[in-house]
């Protein structure tokens, strides 16, 4: 089949590069001419294990083109999919304005019967949108279908070419045959295509997004009742996962989620739940849980040193959002660091792979190194954000001759208390008991 994909950032590069991977012919368009460019050129722009070599095989093959010419991407194609961003906007409702943007472009270029796909992940009611702005220019049918993406940024590739379930909100049965065709050589363990309403598929994302921010938050919160109450997080997640009707995966604390999707989206599922008149509260707490949380290192901090951190030095392990991923779209690091810097405190970073996006954001305000040891020289203490695995199993005694102190706060819970202790470390991590 013959596919544009408008929109290459995350989502969409790995879709394009996926699909162009299953046989078809496929364009991915973008307005951002550097990173068009240097696609071309066999650079990918973004850290996603496994799109490097998928990326390369396909565009040696002619199945994949990058281009910025989105009216004649739009011309080629049959499938057009919509994957470009769709930021909160004051409001914290999703930004429309690159969707129907691209949606006008469409109806203006399409020369002949088109299936348009919003992949974007988008409020209920966005493909009837697309459909007006698309039909407000086109001569020519157009059929909006909903399909939206579960993949998991570090894990991209292989969420896509096999995915859990794929999604298809359709109110036209051909064009819900043409797009089951499409994702056929992508479900052939025999997970599931499911096929419903528009309304129902866009409001499906969310609410997937939500419950699992929903269960990070509820873990948190779980986490400073232990805290308060010298309990065990580690051991009440084992006894709650082990429930099968709860199951054990996303019960982690933590320092809060971030990133590109679950704040826009919780954010946007709020709004769009108070326009309907519907009281958001679940919501309204699993905010409210997560932007307290995305403190709480800094709060230990502060607990700690006081609130002049003047002459101190902090190290920080991993800046991005999770492991496998140089994003840091609402990274918790960056809470942490803005407060330190506030307060005074200077801060050096260690990252395995988003150095480049730290520098980027923010610029010469910290230092930066490249190995995790390097970062502790000298500093007061050592916070950690990311879990990624080189951090799982240091040195303990390199690092405690490299910090000046030897004081830990753990923001993802990858040492053991009792050990640390004996180690003569002072170690604060997340709703677990310290050990003396
Ligand atoms: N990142 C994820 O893990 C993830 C997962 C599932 C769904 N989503 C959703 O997918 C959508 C895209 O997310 P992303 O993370 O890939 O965003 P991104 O910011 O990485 O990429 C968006 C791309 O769209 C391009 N763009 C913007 N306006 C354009 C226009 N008018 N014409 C052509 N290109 C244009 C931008 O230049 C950019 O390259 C969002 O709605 C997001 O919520 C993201």
């Amino acid at each position: 089949m013959k596919i544009t994909v408008i929109g290459t950032g995350y989502v969409g590069l790995v879709v394009g590069a996926g699909l162009a991977h299953s046989g078809n012919d496929v364009i991915c368009a973008d307005i951002d001419s550097d990173k068009i460019r240097r696609l071309n050129e066999g650079e990918i722009p973004i850290h996603e294990p496994g799109l490097e070599p998928l990326v390369a095989d396909n565009l040696a093959s002619g199945r994949l083109r990058f281009t910025t010419d989105v009216p004649q991407a739009v011309r080629e194609s049959d499938i057009i999919f919509i994957a470009v961003g769709t930021p909160p906007d004051e409001d914290g409702s999703a930004d429309l304005a690159h969707v129907l943007a691209v949606a006008e472009q469409i109806g203006r270029h399409m020369t002949g019967e088109r299936i348009v796909v919003t992949k974007s992940t988008v409020p209920v009611g966005t493909a009837r949108r697309v459909r007006e702005a698309v039909e407000a220019h086109a001569k020519h049918p157009v059929h909006v279908c909903s399909n939206p993406e579960f993949l998991k940024e570090g894990a991209a590739v292989d969420d896509f070419m096999k995915p859990d379930r794929v999604v298809l909100g359709a109110d036209d049965p051909e064009a819900a045959a043409v797009l089951t065709e499409l994702f056929q050589p992508f479900v052939r363990t025999g997970n599931e295509i499911l096929v419903m309403d528009v309304p129902s598929a866009e409001i499906t994302k969310y609410a997937a997004n939500a419950m699992l921010a929903t269960r990070i938050s509820f873990m948190n919160h779980m986490a400073g009742l232990c805290e308060a109450t010298g309990a065990d997080v580690d051991s009440v997640r084992r006894g709650l996962g082990s429930d099968p009707r709860i199951g054990s995966s996303f019960l982690f604390p933590g320092v809060g989620y971030g990133g590109s999707c679950f704040p826009k989206d919780v954010k946007a599922l709020i709004r769009t739940s108070r326009e309907l008149g519907i009281e958001p509260h679940i919501l309204e707490g699993v905010e409210a849980v997560n932007e307290a949380q995305k403190r709480t290192l800094l709060e230990r901090v502060v607990r700690r040193f006081g609130t002049d951190l003047s002459g101190h030095v902090f190290a920080l392990w991993g800046l991005s959002f999770k492991p496998n991923t140089d994003d840091m779209r609402e990274a918790p690091a960056l809470v942490t660091i803005e407060g330190l810097l506030e307060r005074g405190g200077q801060v050096v970073a260690h990252d395995p792979v988003a150095l480049d996006e730290a520098r980027r954001i923010l610029g010469n305000r910290i230092e930066y190194r490249g190995t995790n040891y390097d970062a502790l020289a000298g500093a007061s203490a050592l916070l950690i954000h990311t879990e990624w695995h080189p951090y799982r199993r240091p040195d303990f005694q390199r690092m405690k001759s490299e910090l000046a102190q030897p004081v830990i706060f753990d923001g993802r819970n990858l040492y053991s208390p009792q050990r640390m202790a004996e180690l003569g470390f002072e170690y604060s991590c997340i709703g677990r008991p310290r050990a003396r």
